[in-house]
């Protein structure tokens, strides 16, 4: 059977995982709650986010409990500028021992949206195109036509030193006099940095900068700093709730 193991913050890794589910079958695994090694499965896929042009923390940690012999297919997304993330990723893979046979990027709408607000059209011009090229890649696997990036510089430095400051920015974040105090944003947190205090939500120090409560809070209460944006994004094309399942 096809495993397919994913992060997402506001859906379109997890609209991906969803496509590959609809070709290949298969069960969805929420990388953060997955425990095991993916022995379970002959065929495994990795649909990640690009963050800093490298991936997410978890995505990370989760790669060296890899079972070694399972061959593996990643689709990597990204909002703007994948800065070679395909090639870090394989060098990552190929130092742990991972078999992976095809590696693929993907352009998605853009989710760091905290400085500036991109226009619909282009978003939903994205979206389209992405239809488009994510039925290419599957075709692509399909057909045995596998991608291995080629020798290019990458900014694994970058990366790290980004990926060791994430857990600052959740001390940029509050939630205003909106907040209807709900707690999505604490059920939404993929690592319990948000809590309830004295009837206020308060931001812990281990945030990792996913953005999915800033995106997904139904008032828009969550601000980032001082900035009073009111765009907030979530892949249209997926059930919000289902962002941190496994869909088996
Ligand atoms: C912390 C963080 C860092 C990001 N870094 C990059 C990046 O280096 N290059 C890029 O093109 N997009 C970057 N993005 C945008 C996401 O990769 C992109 O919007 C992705 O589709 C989000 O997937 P999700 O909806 O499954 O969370 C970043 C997003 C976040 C939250």
């Amino acid at each position: 059977m096809t495993g397919i193991f994913y992060f997402s913050g506001t859906g379109n890794t997890l609209w991906i995982a969803q496509q590959i589910q609809k070709c290949f079958g298969g069960e969805i695994n929420y990388i953060p709650t997955y425990k095991g090694n993916a022995s379970e499965y002959n065929r495994i896929f990795i649909a990640t986010p690009i963050y800093s042009f490298g991936m997410p923390k978890h995505v990370y940690e989760f790669l060296p409990k890899l079972n070694k012999t399972k061959e593996i297919y990643v689709i990597q997304n990204y909002g703007g500028m994948s800065g070679r993330a395909d090639k870090l990723f394989f060098d990552i893979c190929k130092e742990i021992g991972l078999n992976i046979k095809s590696i693929h990027l993907l352009k998605m709408p853009e989710n760091f949206t905290l400085f500036f607000t991109p226009p619909n059209f282009y978003k939903n011009r994205i979206l389209k195109k992405a239809n488009a090229k994510l039925g290419k890649i599957i075709t692509d696997i399909k057909t045995e036509n596998y991608q291995i990036p080629k020798n290019k510089k990458t900014h694994e430095y970058t990366w790290r030193k980004n990926m060791s400051n994430w857990h600052l920015i959740g001390k940029n974040f509050h939630a205003n006099e909106k907040c209807i105090k709900c707690g999505k944003c604490i059920q939404v947190c993929p690592v319990q940095n948000i809590s309830m205090q004295n009837g206020q939500i308060t931001f812990s120090d281990k945030c990792i900068a996913c953005l999915g409560c800033y995106h997904r809070c139904p008032a828009k209460a969550i601000k980032y700093k001082n900035k009073n944006k009111k765009d907030r994004y979530i892949n249209p094309n997926i059930n919000e709730y289902d962002i941190g399942k496994d869909l088996k």
